[in-house]
């Protein structure tokens, strides 16, 4: 089975396997981070055709075809990517363990919704969890990413 990963072709194993194992596994795309495992924190987002989903519960055969990003896709660290830029200057993590569901949420909200307003992101973001309580600082973020010029460069290229 083929997928395509932040642009790239991948042969992966086909055998039963959550979207989440074969990233982490296979591709070491260890950006995805594995939390709850059923569907209710949010770590494990990645988008798929541009959507939000939780890898944990994605079959891997479910997305042979469609085009997956992950974080590793999204920026690098001598290049960040305007949102992750965002999360950095208002100190939007601790631990950072959510950070990557939290950041490729944030791509797809301001993808459909360039300008959301505070009850906007709250709704989107809903199914993204901080354990570590960095919620006031996460929305502090999205909204300056939304605000931000360069935003506008990199989404929907
Ligand atoms: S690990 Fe997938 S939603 Fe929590
Ligand atoms: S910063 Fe630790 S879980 Fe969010």
């Amino acid at each position: 089975m083929i997928l395509n990963v932040n642009g790239s072709k991948h042969e992966v194993r086909t055998e039963t396997r959550t979207l989440l194992d074969v990233l982490r596994e296979d591709l070491g795309l260890m950006g995805t981070k594995e939390g709850c495992s059923v569907g209710m924190c949010g770590a494990c987002t990645v988008l798929v055709d541009g959507k939000p989903l939780s890898s944990c519960l994605l079959l891997a055969e479910q997305a042979a075809g469609m085009e997956i990003l992950t974080i590793e896709g999204v920026g690098s660290a001598e290049n960040l990517h305007p949102v992750q830029q965002a999360f950095l200057d208002e100190g939007a993590f601790q631990c950072a363990y959510c950070t990557p569901g939290f950041v490729l949420t944030t791509v797809a909200l301001l993808n459909e919704n360039p300008s959301p307003s505070d009850n906007e992101i709250r709704e989107y973001l809903a199914g993204n969890l901080c354990r570590c309580g960095s919620y006031q600082n996460i929305l502090r973020a999205v909204k300056v990413a939304s605000k931000s010029e360069a935003v506008k460069v990199v989404l929907k290229p």
